[in-house]
């Protein structure tokens, strides 16, 4: 694995609340296929996160930022961009951060702000898609990775991956199907916006 810091080296900071599976499939990809990508570090709003964990055991730096240090959401943000200002970072990355970023936060960091969302948008923005899903009676259902706007789950959409819903699907087999489509999606997504930006160089 190449992971020695040179001019093309392209870095990423991933933000997460909990498990880290996503996490743990782009750390996988990068290992597997051997590319030119670092995670400088993981950035956590929650102290018992798994992903936290795994990025220790992956010898990732991880900082966790707790969101009762601070009076408001914009503090919280700011702190947040600091943070990710010191670190290298050619993107950023959430994976599972369950937190609504400020206008101001999105802005400054406008263009290097990815997202990964559990259904395909724009159908079913925010939270417990897969019951949605079920309750809607759609046929597909899927994942989005998309560019983080201002407007909650409403960013330019990068690539989507679907499936076709069973009649015996429930909330929790939607869950475990779109998660398995997301660890495929998300770390092709970042790879290809690596590739992309060496180019450009
Ligand atoms: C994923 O389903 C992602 O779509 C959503 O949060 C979940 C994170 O899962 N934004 P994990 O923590 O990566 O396992």
């Amino acid at each position: 694995m190449n992971t020695a810091p040179s001019s093309s080296t392209f870095f990423i900071v991933v933000l997460l609340s909990g498990k880290g599976s996503n996490l743990q499939a782009i750390l996988n990809y990068i290992q597997q296929q051997q590319l030119n990508i670092k995670i400088s570090a993981v950035i956590c709003d929650r102290s018992e996160a798994l992903g936290l964990e795994i990025a220790k055991q992956h010898g990732v730096a991880t900082f966790y930022i707790n969101p009762k240090d601070f009076a408001t959401r914009q503090a919280f943000d700011l702190a947040l961009q600091n943070q990710i200002s010191s670190l290298p970072c050619d993107l950023i990355v959430l994976a599972g951060f369950m937190r609504i970023l400020s206008a101001d936060f999105v802005n400054y960091f406008a263009g290097k702000l990815i997202n990964i969302h559990p259904s395909l948008l724009p159908k079913f923005k925010g939270l417990n898609t897969h019951q949605r899903v079920l309750d809607a009676n759609e046929k597909t259902h899927g994942c989005t990775v998309h560019y983080v706007s201002a407007e909650l789950d409403n960013g330019p959409i990068i690539a989507q991956s679907q499936f076709n819903v069973q009649p015996s699907d429930d909330a929790t087999t939607l869950q475990k199907k779109v998660h398995a489509l997301e660890h495929k999606l998300y770390p092709q997504v970042i790879q290809s916006i690596a590739e992309k930006k060496s180019q450009e160089n």
